[in-house]
């Protein structure tokens, strides 16, 4: 069995405590609710806001990890518990680039929705190797904002 299929999770989204996490899992229990289609859990610093936070959208049952970007140890733990990690936490120059890396260490697909380019050019520099040669994913840039830029380079060309 590979280390993927040994993950308790699917999906982990980091930062349902903020604003736009909050709006991702509020998504994903009206979607999947909890079940076997998706197992998913949310996560954040602050264990009593997180708590507070899914109560207020319903999802006080799902699954909630606690990991603050300051803790490198509980980024590892988070990272080894799942395979897909999807963040909303910044500025991610600021507080982003131990996950990247910690999804590198614990072979963990990553999303983001960061705009920060020279940020994203940091990490392409520095893990790019060691992602292809695991075969992780590490996708900056997903949703949002990020869409009509993408379109534009896309119409440019
Ligand atoms: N590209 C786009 O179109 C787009 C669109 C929207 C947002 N964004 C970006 O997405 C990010 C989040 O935006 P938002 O409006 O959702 O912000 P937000 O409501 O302020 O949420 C930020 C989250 O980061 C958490 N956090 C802060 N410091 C942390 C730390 N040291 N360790 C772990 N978690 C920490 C906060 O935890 P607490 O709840 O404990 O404070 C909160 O959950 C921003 O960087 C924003 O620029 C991009």
């Amino acid at each position: 069995m590979s280390k993927q299929n040994e993950k308790k999770y699917d999906l982990i989204i980091w930062g349902a405590s903020g604003f736009t996490g909050r709006l991702v899992a509020e998504y994903l229990i009206g979607k999947y609710g909890i079940s076997d289609d998706l197992k998913w859990a949310v996560a954040a610093r602050n264990q009593s806001k997180l708590e507070t936070v899914m109560a207020e959208i319903g999802a006080e049952k799902v699954p909630m990890v606690i990991a603050d970007s300051h803790d490198v140890a509980s980024l590892n733990a988070m990272a080894s518990q799942t395979k897909v990690i999807c963040t909303t936490i910044g500025p991610y120059a600021k507080y982003g680039s131990e996950l990247v890396a910690a999804c590198i260490e614990n072979g963990t697909d990553y999303c983001d929705l960061t705009g920060e380019v020279q940020w994203m050019r940091k990490m392409i520099d520095k893990h790019h190797e060691a992602a292809k040669a695991k075969g992780i994913r590490i996708v900056h840039t997903c949703g949002f904002d990020s869409i009509p830029s993408d379109m534009g380079v896309y119409f440019l060309q």
